[in-house]
């Protein structure tokens, strides 16, 4: 039994899962709504959250698993990347309850997390396989050959495709989070009603999205708030329409390029129904089959850092005790 902490950034979240992958419990505390007033994330704000909310989460995923503390054999973190302080809270928090107990702790990659997020019980993706990871963080494209590690094969050069959405919705006034803002209301717009730029830098498969936002803003700016009101669910399906090809385009690059027949999306923005819908279909065309985790398992969560850590070589006590968490920690190889 693998007891999983992740706070990288504006949710709490804690989960119990097997090493076989099954999973037991998965709790999020979000601070969604302490943020929404500041229009994001303020760093010192979630820090602060996470302190009170850590332990409940914790206590609450072992509670609803039915697994006892003595039943743990091994407990993760995520130690990176992240907003620091927001970091240390669940990472301190889990190699104390690691350490209290003399037990193995693993620390984990958020983005490793997200990668084999699809390994999961009740259908896990095998290796080799595509991931595409598209979150309010990052934006990129990875090859997994050994559930261990990956590669990363591109990757956004500027804004991630979650920030390109919450920017967007918000120079469209509507509110923060922006993805399901600009999911929601893009079903009454005309996707074709703008064109908005698709970006494809460089020769390989990479992402930019800071074309795009900049392209929305002048739209907006020649229009007066009444226009604004009346185009803004074209504006919206249009924008997403723009997101959604280039991460597609991409995407279907890759597994062309590098022959492979799996793919499974991670991140927050694979919640988006057009990005689904639109990779389902290319997918199929091709052959290739698509793992969509369910939604809890996309977006920010501890039971992927706990699938994470399946594949991992714990740290024994009390080798990480000396351990610190770190805003940048890539472990892609
Ligand atoms: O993975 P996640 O929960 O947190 C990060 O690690 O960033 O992703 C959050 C991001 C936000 O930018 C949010 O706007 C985006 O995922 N998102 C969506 C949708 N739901 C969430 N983007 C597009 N369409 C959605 N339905
Ligand atoms: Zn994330």
């Amino acid at each position: 039994m693998i007891l999983a902490v992740e706070t990288s950034c504006d949710d709490t979240a804690a989960a119990v899962v097997s090493v076989r992958g099954e999973v037991l419990s998965n709790v999020v505390a979000s601070q969604g709504l302490l943020h929404a007033r500041y229009g994001g994330v303020v760093p010192e704000v979630a820090a602060r959250r996470h302190l009170e909310a850590t332990g409940p989460a914790v206590a609450d995923a072992l509670e609803r698993s039915g697994v006892s503390l003595d039943e743990v054999e091994t407990v993760a973190a995520t130690r990176g990347p992240g907003l620091i302080g927001a970091l240390l809270v669940g990472f301190s928090a889990a190699k104390a309850l690691a350490a209290a107990r003399g037990l193995p702790f693993a620390p984990v990659d958020h983005l490793h997390g997200h990668v084999v997020a699809a390994t999961l019980e009740p259908e896990p993706i095998a290796a080799p396989y595509l991931c595409l990871v598209a979150s309010g963080g990052h934006s990129f494209l990875a090859r997994v050959d050994e559930c261990a590690t990956y590669t990363v094969l591109g990757q956004t050069l500027d804004d991630a495709a979650g920030e390109a959405f919450d920017k967007g919705a918000r120079l469209l006034g509507l509110g923060y989070p922006g993805g399901p803002a600009i999911d929601r209301a893009a079903r009454d717009g005309d996707p074709e009603a703008f064109a908005f730029p698709r970006s494809a830098p460089g020769d390989g498969l990479d992402l930019s999205f800071s074309g795009l936002k900049t392209s929305l803003l002048y739209r907006i700016r020649d229009m007066g708030p009444e226009q604004l009101d009346a185009r803004r669910g074209d504006l919206a399906a249009s924008y997403q329409r723009a997101i959604v090809d280039a991460l597609a385009a991409r995407t279907i690059e890759a597994l062309e390029r590098e022959g492979l027949e799996r793919l499974a999306l991670g991140g927050g923005v694979a919640a988006n129904s057009e990005l689904r819908e639109r990779l389902r279909s290319e997918c199929e065309a091709r052959g290739v089959a698509v793992w969509v985790p369910p939604r809890e398992l996309c977006t920010d969560n501890a039971a992927m850092i706990a699938a994470a850590a399946r594949f991992l070589e714990p740290m024994p006590y009390p080798d990480y005790l000396s351990l610190d968490a770190s805003a940048r920690l890539v472990s892609a190889a």
